[in-house]
């Protein structure tokens, strides 16, 4: 039987601030399968960016024990913890997060940088090429942020993600700066990356961005209120038929194009 990606454990998150305690994330189970494409939801402050932060590797849980892979990442110093945020895990984010005097190319060769198994300049520079043509974006290689659309930021910011083959791409609101349209087309980039094996987890308030994914995991309160197949979700499988027919709209275009 095939393992899970991603295993959680019992991940609890204790914030202080002050006198303050904050139970971010209270006793939180999750398993993700490899190439699974789920949607994180829930209001405000229900402890989805917290988790995507420990699924990430950016922030350590209080308690519980998280597995990358087989791994037991919750028990792994700075050094080792660094090494699979940069290998292992893509992040997509509402703002794009891009430098703003730096090309797309230039953006997206940057965690290359980092990389001591990335080669030379020239064998960095073939493979962030490569991923700017993954997510359509050839034409606009030499343009910085400001001379780009919405859209093409987020692309941008998705080739970066993707240049190390990471085994997660995760992405926080990917959408929540895009009107419409360019929601449909960062999510039919989603759904190709998907297609194509890779394992995307999303958060998103958007009941109709959500009904993109397979599986939506809600939270309330830091804890897992429900988890179903998107279509079972009474909010989201209303959505699912026509995200569904706009995904194969747009993929039909593509393949015109
Ligand atoms: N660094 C921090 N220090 C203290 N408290 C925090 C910190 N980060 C988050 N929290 C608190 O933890 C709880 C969960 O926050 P989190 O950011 O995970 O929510 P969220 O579901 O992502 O919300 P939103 O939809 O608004 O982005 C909130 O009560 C928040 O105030
Ligand atoms: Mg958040």
């Amino acid at each position: 039987m095939q393992q899970p990606i991603i295993q959680l454990r019992g991940i609890t998150k204790v914030y202080r601030v002050g006198v303050e305690t904050i139970h971010a994330l209270r006793g939180v189970d999750l398993d993700i399968m490899p190439n699974e494409m789920v949607a994180i939801m829930g209001s405000s402050g229900s402890g989805k960016s917290t988790l995507m932060n420990t699924l990430g590797c950016l922030d350590r849980p209080t308690a519980g024990e998280y597995r990358l892979g087989g791994n037991l990442v919750s028990g792994m110093g700075a050094d080792e913890l660094a090494h699979i945020r940069n290998e292992e895990i893509g992040f997509v984010f509402q703002s794009f997060e891009l430098l703003p005097r730096q090309t797309a190319l230039e953006n997206v060769e940057l965690p290359l940088l980092y990389s001591p198994t990335a080669g030379g300049w020239r064998a960095r520079r073939v493979r962030a090429l490569e991923a700017l043509d993954r997510v359509g974006l050839s034409k606009r290689v030499d343009h910085r942020p400001n001379q780009l659309s919405g859209g093409q930021k987020q692309r941008v910011a998705i080739a970066r993600a993707i240049l190390n083959k990471p085994r997660i791409l995760m992405a926080d609101e990917p959408t929540g700066n895009l009107d419409s349209a360019t929601t449909a087309e960062i999510l039919a980039l989603f759904t190709r990356l998907h297609r194509e094996g890779q394992t995307i987890l999303i958060v998103t308030h958007e009941d109709d961005v959500a009904a993109h994914c397979r599986r939506v995991v809600r939270l309330r309160d830091g804890r897992i209120l429900s988890d179903l197949p998107a279509e079972q979700d009474p909010e989201v499988g209303r959505h699912v038929e026509s995200a569904r027919a706009l995904q194969a709209a747009v993929l039909a275009e593509g393949a015109a194009a």
